[in-house]
């Protein structure tokens, strides 16, 4: 199954353009689900078909779902959740506040998205695309499977038979001590391996793309840069970008003149700055996007001869390359800037913060025992040089 992802700010067009490649999708004979991870759905408007939380049929290759975020929440998080409510009340921290602190930004999207991991493995669809929530949630749900495994590793470390030993003393002696029970470890567990499952499945190229819905206006296009250069660090691969909402040169009202002038200027710099990819227009319509017919007119005149179900881009954003007795690791980060940049090692942890974004990449194998020797930014990629006989691993 292929899963395309779209994402981008706020209003730029990511519903309608997940609805029309679907259609196209179907059209083509590809056995198609559109899904909505976005809590504040509307492709049910986009499609002008009430959709809702079941998987519903609009035509005989199109399906379409709006995921039931606090539904998925309460199935992968409830049990987690009560034991660390209960364990922050113990803490002193007041009802609300505890709820809160159980539920961190973007793990909501995160639970929908394992909707998609059960839709892969059932394989009943050919292809699957997702209409994200806008740029910020995206990232964080995207980024969220590496603040579980380091959240996971921390929060729930202690060791399950010490913990089964020393829990009915512990809770005698000590009024305020919680230990987690064997439930909410099975729980924990269980859904460590199906966050994994997942981030492999979306970091896998020849299964997932991640497309960029941007407006040629200067702060679409920067949002779309940071969130090329994040998507890159948290590894998967952006394989095109849709412009939407370019004015069409049929336009010669005089009016739409200096914005017909402002597209041009920002359709080239975007043709800069996302270089190599594709970068396919969609012109703004005279009419709202709702209903089938004009999303089938919008698909056509996005992909036209093309299939949008096919990977465009299939460079991985890392490699690694043996060098003498080392290893360089190759990181792609489009639209970065050096000055923005801070990188170290940790045990066996690759941790890069680029302005306000942290990643916390599990370095392969082979790398984590030698030491990190240099880093160099150049041509948009980071040149991590692992090596040398030392065992000492420089902080
Ligand atoms: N190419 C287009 N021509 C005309 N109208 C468009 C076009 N693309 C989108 N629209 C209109 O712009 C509005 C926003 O589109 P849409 O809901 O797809 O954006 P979005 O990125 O999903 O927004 P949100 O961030 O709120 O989820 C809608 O009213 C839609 O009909
Ligand atoms: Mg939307």
């Amino acid at each position: 199954m292929r899963i395309i992802l779209y994402t981008g700010k706020g209003g730029v067009g990511k519903t309608c353009i997940s609805a029309a490649t679907a259609v196209k999708c179907a059209k083509l004979g590809y056995r198609t689900v559109v899904l909505s991870t976005d809590s504040a759905h509307s492709l049910s408007d986009s499609m002008d078909i009430p959709i809702g939380d079941e998987i519903k049929r609009i035509s005989p290759n199109l399906y379409a779902q709006e995921v039931n975020v606090q539904h998925e929440m309460r199935l992968n998080w409830g049990d987690i959740k009560s034991f660390i409510v209960d364990f922050l009340n113990k803490q002193g921290m007041t009802g609300l506040i505890a709820e809160e602190f159980a539920i961190f930004p973007g793990m909501e999207e995160l639970f929908s998205l394992l909707k998609i991991k059960q839709y892969y493995e059932e394989a009943q669809f050919d292809v699957a695309i997702i209409d994200c929530a806008p740029t910020g949630s995206t990232m964080r749900m995207l980024n969220m499977p590496d603040i579980m495994r380091w959240y996971m590793e921390r929060f729930f470390h202690l060791e399950r038979r010490i913990i089964k030993l020393v829990k009915p003393v512990m809770e005698k002696i000590y009024d305020n001590v919680l230990l987690p029970t064997d439930e909410v470890y099975f729980s924990v567990e269980e859904l460590y391996a199906r966050i994994r499952g997942l981030h492999k499945i979306l970091t896998d190229p020849d299964i997932c793309s991640v497309r960029l819905v941007c407006n040629p206006e200067k702060m679409v296009i920067k949002e779309s840069q940071r969130a090329y250069t994040f998507l890159s660090l948290f590894g998967f691969t952006v394989d095109a970008v849709v412009a939407n909402k370019v004015l069409p040169e049929s336009v010669k009202d005089p009016y739409f003149a200096k914005w017909q002038e402002i597209q041009q200027k920002y359709m080239e710099y975007a043709r800069q700055a996302f270089h190599p990819l594709t970068i396919f227009q969609a012109q703004l319509f005279d009419d709202e996007m709702v209903g089938l017919n004009l999303l089938e007119k919008m698909g056509e005149s996005i992909f036209q001869e093309q299939d949008p179900a096919q990977v465009f881009l299939r460079e991985k954003p890392f490699t690694i390359e043996k060098n003498g007795s080392g290893y360089d690791l190759y990181l792609k980060l489009p639209c970065a800037n050096k000055d923005d940049m801070n990188m170290w090692v940790k045990g066996d942890e690759l941790i890069l913060e680029i302005g306000n974004f942290k990643s916390n990449t599990l370095l392969p194998g082979n790398l984590v025992n030698l030491p990190l020797k240099e880093a160099v930014f150049q041509g948009q990629k980071l040149k991590i040089t692992f090596g040398g006989d030392s065992d000492e691993r420089p902080e």
